[in-house]
């Protein structure tokens, strides 16, 4: 059985006081919520409040990215253990973000999610193709792509570990959302994906999320997809109304 769960990347957006106000919000509208995983992704300055916030409640916290080292001379970057060392969960890894402004690449991708899972974090790993890729009729290319390199010499064990999250690049932030049937295309393309790289029952048990302009009002019809096992939703993750009411929805319809 998938657990339907719901991440909230709130890319760099959310001063403390914002970001507490808004985790303030989520704790009383998703009180006892038991049906989704629910997880809020702040920038780094907020992990360690924020996890202090929602300790025993039903959000856990994640990080947006990490880097692969442990520690040593990296100006700049925040590595897993001072992830897991903050209170946090999980780490998006490879979001479309990283990969078109920060140079982020299969390899690096790859050496983040190793990484993460030795420092005990659960990772996101996002994949996706762009309006240029799928108009060539290149998607699942890109998705065979960035799932067999993303994921090379990961084991069918450390797999349970790990969600995948397809994000469609052109349906991110630009309120153009893929069709249900576009999006369970591409989950269905990339569990059976998972099938030939690991096993069946690997498949079967990970969990895939949509991400790309998901809302209150598209939620139900994408997770009623039969390989849409939640979502991870950026603008409207910055507002408590509209993603307490994307994890409500997703909780009615949940599987
Ligand atoms: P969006 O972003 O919901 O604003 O399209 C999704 C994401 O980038 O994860």
């Amino acid at each position: 059985m998938r657990k339907t769960i719901i991440a909230g990347n709130w890319k760099m957006y959310k001063t403390i006081a914002e970001g507490s106000e808004l985790v303030n919000g989520l704790k009383r509208e998703l009180i006892d919520l038991e049906a989704v995983d629910i997880v809020v992704c702040p920038p780094f300055t907020l992990l360690p409040l924020l996890s202090d916030m929602l300790t025993s409640s039903n959000i856990s916290v994640g990080a947006q990215d990490c880097y692969w080292q442990e520690e040593g001379a990296f100006t700049g970057e925040v590595s897993c253990k001072m992830i897991k060392d903050s209170g946090a969960k999980y780490v998006i890894i490879g979001h479309s973000e990283r990969r078109q402004f920060f140079g982020e690449t299969n390899e690096t991708v790859n050496k983040k999610i190793k990484a993460a899972l030795k420092a005990g974090l659960l990772p996101i790993v996002c994949v996706g193709e762009t309006l240029a890729e799928r108009e060539k009729n290149k998607t699942f290319d890109v998705l065979s792509d960035h799932i067999k390199n993303g994921l090379a010499d990961i084991t069918a064990e450390e797999m349970e570990k790990i969600t995948i999250a397809y994000e469609p690049v052109w349906a991110i932030g630009t309120g153009k959302t893929a069709t249900p049937a576009q999006a369970q295309e591409a989950h269905k393309f990339i569990r059976d994906l998972l099938e030939k790289i690991f096993d069946k029952e690997t498949a079967q048990e990970t969990r895939i999320q949509y991400g790309g302009s998901v809302k209150p009002e598209n939620t139900a019809e994408l997770i009623n997809q039969p390989d849409i096992d939640g979502a991870l939703v950026g603008g409207a993750s910055l507002k408590v109304d509209s993603f307490a009411a994307i994890v409500k929805k997703a909780s009615e319809v949940t599987k």
